[in-house]
């Protein structure tokens, strides 16, 4: 069975997901602003659940139509066929947006999916009751310039819940961002990486699961391991042969410093549940105690920017010390994190290459100094 999915990503990051996408190989591969869509078996759906580390969550793209008439959206919601999907018993929730449309009340939308779903699965289920006391099945819409697609969400919670942040610390970073950072920065099964901010350590256990090749669901569940067309036994082979793709002979290593111990105790807490902990050696330091080791590295960091933590006068001294302590980097790579406005300026160094970026609302660039 070929199917058309759609897997919505970072701002910045869909470059990065379109080429996890090919490596995991997914056809038909088309990008947009924020979304990665790619066709494909459902092996390739219960991979890339499993192994798409910069993938908010991966939905099969049911049907796209135009409609300006409510009718219209009826007629053509009516048509899909949910039952290939959607079990007897199944809960069928709908949710979504709709941006610069003719049909513009989300709570009319949801009612009118909810009504043509109902009126095709009770025909064919010959059931005008349905109970819906089953598996979810999460229906999303979007509605935008008057072209609705209705996707069926297959992974439930998002994917950037890995399973291994038990708590986060005061301004963590997403893991699908981390994720899309470490891939820019081209982490490798035998580099050494540092994060001289490494808050509850995300940054450092996604470039383990990264240079050891973990899959980053592999600990987790996904909604579509519980829909009725999904034969369990392409999860159990998905799963197997990611398991055996991990490389646990690599020299990955990763050092994380943090001024708070607590955030110190907080990443060796998360590593050990994401069982990289052998890989990292964690200490409380401040970035005015850092000192480059022998061998070559690839600092990445998230450093406060004065919003969450700290105050923005606080922040740009962390800046300015940062300059001091990473600079010069010799054949260190150095990648940044940091609000879009004069981080350059008040860091003291131009950057090799920069990158816009979303992290969460706030506008950052990814600022990157290559090593000689
Ligand atoms: C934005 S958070 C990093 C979050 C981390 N990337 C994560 O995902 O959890 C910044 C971290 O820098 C630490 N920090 C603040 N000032 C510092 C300093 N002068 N030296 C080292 N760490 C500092 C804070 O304790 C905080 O954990």
């Amino acid at each position: 069975m070929k199917l058309n999915y759609v897997a919505p990503c970072h701002f910045g990051l869909e470059s990065v997901l379109k080429y996890e996408v090919s490596k995991i190989g997914g056809d038909d591969i088309k990008v947009s602003d924020g979304k990665v869509a790619f066709s494909g078996d459902l092996n390739i759906l219960a991979r890339a659940n499993l192994c798409l580390r910069t993938a908010e969550r991966v939905g099969i793209l049911l049907a796209a139509f135009k409609a300006y008439t409510f009718d219209q959206l009826f007629d053509n919601v009516y048509n899909i066929p949910f039952e290939e999907f959607v079990g007897k018993y199944d809960r069928f929730p709908n949710k979504g947006y709709s941006i610069n449309s003719t049909l513009r009340s989300v709570p009319a939308i949801q009612s009118i999916i909810k009504k043509a779903m109902a009126k095709r699965l009770g025909e064919k289920y010959k059931h005008n009751l349905l109970e819906e006391t089953e598996s979810l099945c999460q229906i999303q819409f979007s509605i935008i310039k008057d072209e609705v697609s209705i996707i069926l969400d297959t992974s439930g919670d998002g994917l950037h819940k890995r399973g291994y942040r038990r708590k986060s610390g005061g301004a963590p970073l997403k893991e699908t961002l981390a994720a899309g950072i470490i891939d820019i920065a081209r982490v490798r099964e035998n580099d050494v990486i540092c994060d001289p901010f490494c808050g509850s350590g995300t940054i450092l256990i996604e470039a383990a699961y990264k240079a050891m090749n973990i899959a980053p669901g592999l600990s987790r569940r996904f909604s579509a391991q519980f829909h009725s067309y999904f034969p369990k036994e392409i999860w159990r082979e998905e799963k197997a042969k990611a398991l055996s793709e991990i490389r646990r002979d690599c020299d990955f290593q990763a050092y994380g410093y943090d001024i708070e111990q607590d955030m110190i105790d907080l990443s060796i807490l998360n590593s050990r549940k994401a069982g990289v902990i052998k890989r990292i050696f964690f200490e409380e330091r401040s970035i005015d105690e850092f000192s480059y080791i022998e061998q070559p590295m690839k600092i990445i960091a998230n450093p406060p920017y004065g919003e969450r933590l700290l105050d923005i006068n606080q922040a740009h001294e962390v800046y300015r010390v940062m300059g001091e302590r990473l600079f010069p980097r010799g054949e260190n790579s150095v990648f940044i994190i940091a609000p879009d406005n004069d981080f350059e300026a008040i860091f003291s160094h131009k950057a090799n290459k920069n990158r816009k970026l979303y992290n969460g609302m706030i506008p950052c660039r990814l600022y990157s100094y290559f090593g000689n």
